[in-house]
């Protein structure tokens, strides 16, 4: 059943119609293979529920001992390999100076800059001068945006030629009445980013604020396209993965699919704590995001993986590596930080944002048992990821964290999980930390090494242009979309049979 409402609600024939995804340069790597194979997902489902329904009328008619396991066994389970679902996306037809221009700029500053970018980024700079010229840029190596770098990932498996895509999860279409979803092409981190490093104070205002407008140009593109206008944006994906990406158009965006790396920086929609009770998305208010509609998708590791087959013995039992001081939810570290940097076995460090640090991250993280993940500005960063590249246990102390792919991945299996509360009494933790035995922790670790992969985004293609790894992250976030399409196609008709006239929704009265 999920399958057939997750059906466009037009299966119309694929049109070959290539949706000319630039408009500034064309794009020779996709442009060669435009006669798209958006196959045939329709036929094989009626192939299927043909059989289906073939099957069980067999089992109706016969007895279950006329038909020998064996014959039926093989058919059911190679059709069911073919039914494997996708989702069917469509990418939104944004000029290419909202995406890989933005690269073509970030790359384009004198290395002398000091406001963009890190030593690397300048190293390559000054060294790569053919980079500018590059059809699909590289993303910048500063840690703080390429910890954001989902945008970049996903857009590259979507633009990566269709011969090439076959493990995918994602089917890209080229007609929007195809589309399951609609994606935005939009590199709203990279553009948040640029703007604060070029001009920071303008950041919260929207005159001469050039994040701000490339925020408009997308919102009123996509506001006159008939997707749009048939969907109220519902099926719209966007990647915020930047907790201040798009900011000035949040209330207008917020009844599309999010992909955020947390709910830091939002209101959480709860249910539970309201008195409205309904569970659709247009209860979702401006600035909220929810577990509902949105998808959880994980920061870019920095660090490289280490496999279980190269782990060494580990003397620490818990690092760190962080700044003491932070905003917000991040008073806890402070007082962590006191109480544990003078316990022997853990090393707390504050580190450099460079080369030096890098190097000293990866030390710590593949020397200790464990990996402290306090809460910081926001509930998650990247150094939990980095943590399970690096096979270090995750001690997460937090008490209201979303983390990717619940659902998918079993966190308890390898992380442990710690109260705050617990977490700031005197020797508490070290205390429960050496109580897990070495079996223990090998089994954490086993279970770490399997979930290694999923939490990786890069292909290891120039670009993110070429095949993507079946169980790797960007195949992991379309999954966790395909599951919310019922719900989406739900509130899409809901609102769809209102009569004219008829305006905001007033179903809930919150007292
Ligand atoms: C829910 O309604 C009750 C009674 O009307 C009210 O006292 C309470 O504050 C409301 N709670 C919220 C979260 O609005
Ligand atoms: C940790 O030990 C050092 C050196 O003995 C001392 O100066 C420092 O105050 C101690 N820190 C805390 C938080 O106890
Ligand atoms: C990183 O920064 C620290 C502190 O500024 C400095 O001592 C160190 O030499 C730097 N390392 C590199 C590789 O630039």
């Amino acid at each position: 059943m999920l399958m057939i409402l997750c059906m466009p609600s037009k299966p119309t024939e694929p049109h070959n119609n290539f949706n000319s995804y630039n408009t500034n340069k064309p794009m020779p790597v996709i442009s060669k293979n435009n006669n798209n194979n958006a196959s045939s997902s329709v036929p094989k489902l009626f192939l299927f529920f043909t059989f289906l329904s073939i099957l069980s009328l067999a089992f109706f008619f016969f007895p279950t001992t006329t038909i020998t396991t064996t014959t039926i066994a093989h058919p059911s389970l190679s059709l069911q390999s073919s039914l494997e679902p996708t989702i069917n996306v469509y990418v939104a037809d944004l000029p290419r100076s909202l995406n890989y221009g933005l690269l073509d700029r970030y790359w384009a500053f004198s290395p002398s800059d000091s406001r963009l970018g890190s030593d690397s980024d300048r190293g390559i700079r000054s060294s790569n001068l053919g980079i500018k010229t590059l059809e699909i840029p590289p993303y910048p190596e500063n840690p703080l945006i390429k910890q954001y770098s989902a945008e970049y990932w996903i857009l590259g498996d979507l633009m990566t030629p269709p011969q090439h895509r076959t493990g995918s999860f994602a089917k890209r279409v080229f007609d929007p009445r195809n589309a399951h979803v609609i994606f935005v092409p939009f590199f709203a981190t990279l553009s948040a980013e640029m703007q604060l490093g070029m001009a920071k104070g303008a950041f919260r205002k929207k005159v001469g604020n050039e994040d701000y407008k490339r925020q408009r140009q997308v919102i009123d593109f996509l506001k006159k396209t008939e997707s749009w206008k048939r969907s109220g944006g519902r099926d719209h994906v966007f990647v915020l993965t930047d907790p201040v990406a798009m900011w000035h158009v949040k209330d207008e965006i917020s009844p599309a699919i999010l992909l955020v790396v947390d709910f830091g920086g939002w209101y959480r929609h709860d249910s539970k704590s309201s008195n409205c009770s309904s569970t659709d998305t247009d209860m979702i208010q401006h600035t909220q995001v929810s577990v509902l509609k949105d998808v959880i998708v994980p920061y870019t590791h920095l660090l490289p993986r280490l496999h279980l087959s190269e782990n060494k013995e580990r003397h620490n039992i818990l690092y760190f590596k962080g700044a003491k001081h932070r905003r917000r939810g991040g008073l806890i570290r402070e007082k962590l930080w006191d109480l544990l940097v003078n316990e022997s076995g853990v090393i707390m460090e504050e580190g450099f944002p460079n080369a030096t640090g890098r190097e000293q991250s990866i030390r710590g993280m593949r020397a200790s048992e464990f990996c402290l993940h306090p809460a910081g500005d926001t509930p998650t960063s990247c150094r939990l990821f980095d943590a399970i590249q690096s096979l270090c246990i995750p001690v997460i102390i937090s008490d209201n964290i979303e983390l990717p792919f619940e659902g998918m991945v079993d966190y308890l299996e390898f992380s442990v999980f710690v109260a705050v509360s617990d977490a700031l009494k005197p020797s508490w933790l070290v205390n429960h930390l050496k109580s897990f035995s070495k079996e223990q922790k090998d089994r954490f670790r086993q279970n770490m090494a399997q979930v290694q992969p999923i939490f990786v985004y890069d292909n290891g293609h120039p670009g993110g242009i070429g095949p993507i790894p079946l169980d790797g992250a960007v195949n992991h976030i379309w999954k966790k979309v395909h599951q919310k399409l019922p719900m989406i196609k739900e509130a899409i008709i809901r609102e769809k049979r209102k009569p004219p006239g008829v305006s905001v929704p007033r179903r809930c009265h919150c007292t």
